[in-house]
């Protein structure tokens, strides 16, 4: 029964299958520890491609796992890999059930598939502070999970906009230390030297929209079977723009903002197509909404509800509208006794 059921996950992603590439496909694969892998009876057997993508190709499901052992260490690997769902409640990645010799193996390639991190260079070299953040942000292989214009994965939330929702003083707090301030996250702890933390939140800050085009391209490339139905933009529309940092994934909440009154989480969003018309929903979006302090005599809340009205076009609005109407709780027209 397991197996059928790992066997029709993979085939139903396989149907609503994103392929793309690596973003470094110019390099030579042949004879490294990655090569090594794709060829090994582990992704042969379990089929990791179809999700995951090493070397050139594979899917867009999951992370970019080229250097994998760069941000993730051999007990982290073996735990997840062991059970998937103890590490993050609701992950797609199957629990493939290894046998100990597969685990063992698995592990063993994943380990070694790690690159020297040229961040003492990067640092030292003599180019703009945003510059250097931008280097670095290429050479710990952030795109490995979080998208930014035409590259990466949905894993994190999309960066093109990062710097209109999140200040540099938030981003360098986050990139210090992410279990710190969020414990569970899925991102990894990069260790980042304090003057990397600087240049990389620095670069972060002024991805502002002007990749959103091509964004917006990759988005529609790599979803073959994407309708022309109008909550199913908006999904993408939600995913782009970053909502679900704040709001939770699928606008589920559940993330916090330290000393935000009344009590410090921040609102889903699965009954706003409830509570706004879409008249009002559009008015609400399109200004600045800073929360009020729980505590005065302590810091504000970092996070605050972006003015959408300066950057999204009417037609992405209503799409969110719709995407976020159709998670709203129906309401009982008819009641039989
Ligand atoms: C059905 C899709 C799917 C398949 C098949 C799959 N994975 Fe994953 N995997 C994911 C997703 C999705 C994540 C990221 C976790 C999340 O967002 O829920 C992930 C995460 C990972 C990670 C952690 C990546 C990181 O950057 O920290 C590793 C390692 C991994 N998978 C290895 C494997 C291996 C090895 C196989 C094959 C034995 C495999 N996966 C098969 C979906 C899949
Ligand atoms: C293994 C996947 C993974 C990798 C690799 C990764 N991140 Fe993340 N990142 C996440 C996830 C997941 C979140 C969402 C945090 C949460 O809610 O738990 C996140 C959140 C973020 C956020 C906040 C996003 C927002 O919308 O407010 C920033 C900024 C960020 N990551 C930057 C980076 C940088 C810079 C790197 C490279 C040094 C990086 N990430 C590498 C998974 C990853
Ligand atoms: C950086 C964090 C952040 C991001 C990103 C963000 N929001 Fe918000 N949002 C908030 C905060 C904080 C509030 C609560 C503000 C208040 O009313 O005090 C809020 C409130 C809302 C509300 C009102 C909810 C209610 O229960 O009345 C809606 C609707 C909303 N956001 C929609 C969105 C949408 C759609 C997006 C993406 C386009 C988005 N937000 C992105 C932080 C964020």
């Amino acid at each position: 029964m397991k197996y059928l059921a790992i066997f029709l996950t993979i085939i139903g992603v396989f149907l609503t299958a994103q392929w793309a590439t690596s973003g470094d496909d110019e390099k030579s694969w042949t004879g490294t520890p990655q090569e090594a892998f794709l060829k090994s009876e582990i992704v042969q057997s379990y089929q990791c491609t179809s999700c995951h993508t090493i070397g050139e190709r594979g899917g867009t499901v999951g992370p970019i796992l080229n250097y994998i052992g760069t941000r993730r260490d051999e007990a982290w690997l073996r735990e997840w890999l062991a059970d998937p769902q103890l590490v993050k409640p609701g992950t797609k990645m199957p629990n493939f059930d290894l046998p100990p010799a597969h685990l063992d193996e698995a592990v063993k390639h994943l380990t070694s598939m790690k690159k020297p991190l040229r961040t003492d260079e990067i640092l030292g070299s003599d180019i703009p502070l945003v510059e250097k953040g931008e280097r670095l942000f290429e050479d710990y292989g952030c795109i490995g999970c979080h998208r930014l214009g035409s590259q990466g994965r949905f894993v994190g939330p999309d960066l093109t906009w990062i710097g209109t929702r999140k200040t540099e003083d938030w981003e360098q707090t986050w990139l210090k230390d992410p279990q710190a301030f969020k414990p569970g996250t899925f991102m990894p702890n990069f260790h980042i030297p304090a003057k990397g933390v600087e240049a990389i939140a620095a670069f972060l800050h002024t991805q502002q929209g002007q990749h959103n085009k091509e964004s917006q391209e990759w988005e529609f490339r790599t979803n073959f079977f994407l309708g022309n139905i109008d909550k199913e933009r908006g999904e993408h529309v939600f995913k782009r723009y970053g909502c679900w940092s704040c709001h939770g994934e699928s606008g589920g909440g559940g993330v916090r903002n330290p000393n935000m009154a009344p009590d410090e989480m921040m609102p889903g969003l699965k009954k706003v197509g409830n509570d706004y018309t879409e008249e009002q929903f559009v008015m609400r979006l399109q200004k600045k909404v800073v929360p009020e302090i729980l505590n005065s005599a302590e810091t504000a809340p970092p996070f605050f509800c972006p003015d959408y009205g300066k950057h999204m076009e009417a037609s992405e609005l209503s799409d969110l509208y719709a995407y976020l109407k159709s998670f709203a709780p129906k309401k009982n027209k008819w009641r039989f006794k």
